[in-house]
């Protein structure tokens, strides 16, 4: 397998993937401070699960690309809305990172070559039609109707994760309306179409679908990359033991 120096030095994009049941005792003890605080405050055992193993690949992943230790890592996650710290992670100096959970998975994106916003989301019925006003701008409804009643879930899901890994690139989460931004349809290849008050970005946005298996769906925004080589990895193996990522993950 290629070794994690070569991956850094030809400037891909890191797609880690991982599972909830991933998450070991020895993971904590790479969190910092402010990452503790936070995972006591989960009530639900599988959100403390998600957070701990998202922290945990994170800091295995951006720690090997720049040759330092995990737990040296320096992530930055206040929040520029209220100063929490809840918000983007942030490695000064990059590489620039974006993290997500949904059900069993999580997965962590980190790229040198400029931002990165990746969104996974089970398949759970959530996305129901109650969503499509808060999601959806009146082409894309249309669009998805043109589908027929079949697409109507995976649809919704694809849109989904479409804008979501879009506004993560930017930083600016929920805080914009979804109906503003505009990608394509789901069954063409993913595309930011057009942002109202963004006019620059679809020309310096590209998206990919990724694969995270059945029962999800999956996408990656990268800006000021027009040609990415991405590379989905597992990350369960260097998950396991303390110093098994570093031994040819
Ligand atoms: C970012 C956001 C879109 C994620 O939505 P989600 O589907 O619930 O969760 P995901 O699992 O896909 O992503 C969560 C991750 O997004 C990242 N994130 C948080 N804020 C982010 C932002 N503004 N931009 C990009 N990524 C962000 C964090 O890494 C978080 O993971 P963590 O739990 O390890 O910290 C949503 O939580 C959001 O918009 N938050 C910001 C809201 C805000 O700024 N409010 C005003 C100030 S309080």
């Amino acid at each position: 397998m290629t070794g994690m120096g070569t991956l850094g030095r030809v400037l891909e994009c890191q797609v880690w993937w991982a599972r909830r049941e991933d998450v070991r005792p020895w993971h904590v003890d790479l969190l910092n401070d402010t990452e503790r605080a936070r995972r006591d405050r989960y009530r639900r055992e599988a959100d403390r699960d998600r957070f701990t193993v998202g922290v945990a690949v994170t800091r295995l992943a951006a720690g090997a690309l720049l040759g330092v230790r995990p737990e040296r890592v320096p992530v930055d996650r206040t929040c520029p809305g209220c100063g929490a710290p809840h918000g983007r992670p942030v490695i000064e100096g990059g590489p620039q990172l974006s993290v997500s959970h949904s059900g069993d998975l999580v997965v962590v994106a980190l790229s040198r070559g400029g931002p990165v916003g990746v969104d996974v989301e089970q398949d759970s019925g959530r996305l129901g039609e109650g969503i499509v006003r808060q999601l959806l701008g009146s082409e894309e409804v249309a669009d998805l109707r043109d589908l027929g009643a079949a697409w109507l879930r995976r649809g919704l899901l694809t849109y989904w994760t479409r804008k979501e890994a879009v506004v993560k690139a930017t930083g600016d989460g929920l805080r914009v309306p979804l109906t503003d931004v505009r990608v394509s349809a789901p069954d063409e290849p993913p595309r930011l179409l057009s942002w109202k008050g963004r006019r620059d970005l679809p020309g310096r946005m590209t998206l990919r679908t990724l694969a995270p298996g059945p029962g999800y769906a999956a996408c990656l925004a990268l800006i000021d990359q027009p040609d990415p080589v991405i590379v989905e990895r597992s990350a369960s193996p260097g998950l396991a033991e303390p110093g098994s990522w570093d031994a040819g993950q």
